[in-house]
């Protein structure tokens, strides 16, 4: 038993922040649909701003109210040593400078979860008010995209 643990121990100081059991697909599948689930609530937000589906106070502030709640979500875990695309090419574009500037990476972080304070105050004030704070919100995405994700895989 003592010994097991101390192996466990072992394999999990070797792949630093990975929790036993969880393999670096994993993390990297994870990270993706964390994203992904960001960009689903977005997509609802700038449909509603083009007009593609009919203004909705309740549906606007609904998907604010998502994303919000993703920005709370810690991402650490989701970023553990050695999952960039320079590590497991085709799977994800994550950026190797992520793992050297991850105070920039936080940054960028907040920078969104301001945006979306200030959405959340638009969000539900009519498509015109929507549309105003989705370039604040989308850029504050792209701003993080151009210095941590690569174009393609
Ligand atoms: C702190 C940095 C950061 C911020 C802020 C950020 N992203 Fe990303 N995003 C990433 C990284 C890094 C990836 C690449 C993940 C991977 O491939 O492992 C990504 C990937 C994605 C993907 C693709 C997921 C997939 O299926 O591979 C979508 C969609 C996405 N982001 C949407 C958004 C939206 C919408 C916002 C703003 C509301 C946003 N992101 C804000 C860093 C960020």
């Amino acid at each position: 038993m003592r010994k097991l643990l101390i192996s466990a121990v072992i394999a999990m100081t070797a792949t630093s922040a990975l929790a036993a059991g969880i393999t670096k697909e994993d993390a990297v599948e994870s990270r993706r649909a964390y994203y992904r689930v960001l960009g689903h609530d977005m997509a609802t937000l700038s449909a509603l701003a083009k007009g593609e589906i009919e203004y909705n106070a309740d549906t606007a502030k609904t998907a604010v109210a998502n994303m919000m709640l993703l920005g709370k979500y810690d991402t650490e875990r989701l970023y553990p040593a050695g999952t960039s695309n320079a590590d497991m090419p085709g799977k994800t574009r994550a950026l190797p400078v992520i793992w050297e500037d991850m105070d920039g990476l936080h940054a960028k972080a907040d920078a969104t979860n301001e945006a979306l304070v200030a959405m959340n105050e638009a969000a539900g004030e009519g498509r015109a008010a929507l549309g105003k704070a989705l370039g604040k919100l989308g850029g504050s995405c792209k701003g993080c995209h151009s210095d941590y994700r690569s174009k393609d895989f």
